[in-house]
């Protein structure tokens, strides 16, 4: 059993936590005392509390004593409302936790509520489609004897679930969940991960799981990024050469597309199509170059980047076209946004076209933003006529449009900001590509509120639905898209989703770890896919010392990997370098951060200085044992200078200790030819940062510090 004591002091220091609504400072001291209830000691004979790692955190959250036991008969009812929207999503609830306790699947028929361990209560059911903004709140009371999930709507059912599944955890006396109240809603009625197909196709399998991972974290819309200059992947049967020359044989069937939208359905997602317009076009135009303003002939696109190809906007074919096209699409995808893209237009074939030129002259149209601008009023008509409400990014926003669209800012929370107070509801992306491999505290400081946005007046504050997590797809396969997406993406989920004021980085950190072990169990890949990835690399069962390696490197950051490539990067080209191979965000190196920055301030805890011995150690040594492997492999090899600059950064680490624990002060030429080097190692190579380069400048420095010897430990 779990010590009452220690629990009682850490559900009073959670209380505090979600019920405050003061501000950043009260939070950051309620953390700190949270944390204080976490380390300290339990009563002699008692054991420590676990942590509650729910993400995102709940609105407010009582833990009580107790806890209730979760058994091979663990058995659910519905009371209340019921559809069979809301019995799947039972049974696809107790799969998951059968899954994740290790029982074998079994068909659990419901149970009568008087015997049930879990009540289910909807007052109501759900809409024919999922809507933005349809109440996804509900109650979760936990007791020794059983557990009730009450929810206006079976989307709050939904989220209750999840979180549910969060609470399970191993214990002494088997799997169970604490005792307590949960009390939750959204902050956002948009919380959505966008990804994009175009540019590398995903077999459905990897949609599925990314359904999966984002219903574990609440997330509710799947926008779905469908074609590009790279790519068309969705079967027109109106216009069947989009698909067949657009996509090299990779595109979703309209069955399958109905198959991803009735999974995401059944886990209280929507979807949301992408048809990227009138530039990002190019796979368009292999098919149909009647639609372009140039020449042509049009092929696929192989490289990366913005390009020049762009629909022809003074054309009423192109309109027919898009009519045609887009009716046949407004009825496969139900969700009533319709995302037209609109980003990127270069207009290089504008400029070039002379009729086009004619017609601007003859319109008035003065600039290549005004004639997209008509291009977008003129596809707005056609969205709006077959029933949809227009979605694009930033560049769509033009004064002379109906407010009823929306828009998607990745330029920053200024242009959300100037979106909502001409009247235009938005949601942000900015800060939330997770293709530029930030780390995750990053991306968790971005807030749709900040900025110009926090200036902004209630009534157009409503106006900010939420924003969406966007995986852009140049350097992603299907082996490692999961890796780029999760578990960052959960960072964003809970700043969408918990309330503004749950702001905790260490916190953030600690209890994502713990998700991303939960989403190991329902199969996502991000984790999985790590050593196989390494033993291709190393052609070698024995992937200890590159694993030492490849734990303190990163990708390069924001759009580096384009600029340091020596030949233009393909689309056909390999993802199986260790730059593909790595997390974005090591956490090993942060825990070394960690320990370097409490050990340089003295004080740090007991085992401190063994443990930075024993990393620095390991990684002197591992280029001794990965040196063999190199003659062997050519992905080794291009990695290899990196191991070299990681044993040197083990070497000077230890030195700079060994000089603290004498109490010398390190020699100032030493100091110095130390820097260089750590400077030279700060650059990236084979696409890779090694991360741990400035925590070991941090003891290089302390080491030959102004005299001041030992930091006390
Ligand atoms: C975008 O990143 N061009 C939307």
């Amino acid at each position: 059993m779990i010590a009452e004591p220690v629990r009682f002091h850490y559900a009073a220091c959670f209380q505090v936590a979600y019920h405050s609504n003061f501000g950043e400072q009260f939070m950051r001291n309620v953390m700190a005392m949270l944390l204080l209830c976490l380390v300290s000691a339990p009563p002699a004979g008692t054991q420590t509390a676990r942590p509650i790692n729910l993400m995102p955190a709940p609105a407010s959250l009582q833990v009580g004593a107790g806890q209730l036991v979760i058994g091979p008969v663990f058995s659910v009812a519905i009371t209340g409302h019921t559809e069979p929207r809301l019995q799947r999503a039972v049974d696809i609830f107790l799969g998951d936790l059968r899954r994740q306790c290790g029982m074998p699947p079994q068909n659990t028929p419901l149970s009568d509520p008087a015997k049930a361990t879990l009540v289910v209560n909807s007052e109501d059911g759900s809409k024919e489609v999922q809507e933005v903004g349809e109440d996804e709140s509900y109650t979760l009371e936990v007791s020794p004897s059983g557990a009730q999930l009450s929810a206006a709507t079976t989307l709050g059912i939904m989220r209750g679930l999840q979180t549910f599944l969060q609470l399970v955890e191993v214990g002494p006396n088997g799997f169970a969940v604490p005792v307590l109240t949960i009390k939750d809603q959204p902050r956002f009625p948009w919380r959505g991960l966008m990804i994009d197909v175009g540019r590398h196709f995903m077999p459905l399998d990897v949609l599925k799981r990314n359904l999966d991972g984002m219903a574990a974290v609440k997330m509710n819309v799947f926008h779905w990024h469908l074609s590009d200059n790279q790519g068309f992947r969705v079967e027109s049967k109106r216009f069947p050469k989009l698909q067949a020359m657009g996509s090299d044989g990779l595109y979703y069937t309209q069955e399958e597309v109905r198959e991803v939208i009735a999974y995401a359905r059944d886990r209280g997602i929507r979807v949301v199509p992408e048809f990227d317009m009138p530039g990002h076009s190019t796979a368009w135009f292999v098919g149909y170059p009647e639609l372009a303003s140039g020449h042509g002939p049009y092929a696929i696109e192989r490289k990366w980047g913005v390009f020049d190809p762009a629909m022809d906007p003074t054309k009423d074919s192109t309109y027919k076209f898009l009519d045609e096209f887009i009716g046949e699409m407004a009825k496969l995808f139900p969700d009533q946004y319709f995302h037209i893209g609109g980003d990127e237009v270069k207009g290089k074939e504008w400029d070039a076209n002379p009729k086009i030129q004619e017609f601007m002259r003859g319109h008035g149209i003065k600039t290549n933003p005004d004639l997209q601008a008509y291009f977008n009023r003129r596809v707005q008509e056609i969205v709006s006529k077959h029933g949809k409400t227009m979605e694009g990014w930033d560049e769509i926003l033009r004064p002379d449009l109906p407010k009823s669209i929306v828009i998607q800012s990745w330029r920053g929370q200024d242009s959300l900001a100037a979106a909502a107070k001409q009247g235009y509801r938005g949601l942000l992306s900015f800060g939330y590509y997770v293709d530029l491999n930030w780390p995750a505290w990053q991306h968790y400081e971005v807030d749709p509120m900040a900025k110009a946005a926090a200036d902004l007046g209630d009534e157009e504050k409503q106006r900010i639905l939420g924003g969406e997590a966007a995986m852009w797809a140049e350097y992603v396969s299907p082996e490692n898209i999961e890796s780029r997406i999760w578990p960052r993406t959960a960072a964003i989920a809970e700043r969408l989703w918990s309330p503004q004021n749950v702001r905790d980085v260490d916190s953030m950190y600690q209890r994502m770890g713990a998700i991303s072990h939960r989403l190991d169990w329902l199969g996502l890949t991000h984790n999985s896919s790590y050593v196989p990835m390494l033993r291709r690399i190393a052609g070698s069962d024995d992937v200890g010392a590159l694993r030492t390696l490849a734990d303190v490197v990163e990708p390069v950051k924001d759009y580096t990997r384009e600029e340091l490539a020596e030949t233009p990067p393909l689309s056909s080209d390999p993802l199986n370098r260790l730059v593909d191979a790595v997390r974005p965000e090591s956490m090993t190196a942060r825990h070394f951060s960690e320990l370097v920055d409490a050990f340089v301030a003295g004080g740090s805890k007991p085992g401190t200085e063994a443990e930075i011995r024993a990393l620095l150690a390991r990684w002197r040594d591992h280029q001794v044992e990965l040196q063999p492997l190199a003659e062997e492999s050519y992905l080794l090899k291009e990695v290899m200078p990196l191991s070299r600059h990681l044993s040197a950064l083990g070497t000077a680490g230890l030195a700079a200790l060994d000089y603290l624990d004498h109490g010398e002060q390190a020699p100032a030429a030493w100091k110095t030819e130390q820097l260089a080097l750590i400077e030279q190692i700060k650059k990236p190579k084979a696409q890779l940062l090694l991360m741990v380069a400035p925590s070991v400048q941090k003891l290089v420095e302390a080491s030959a510090g102004a005299g001041s010897g030992s930091p006390a430990r």
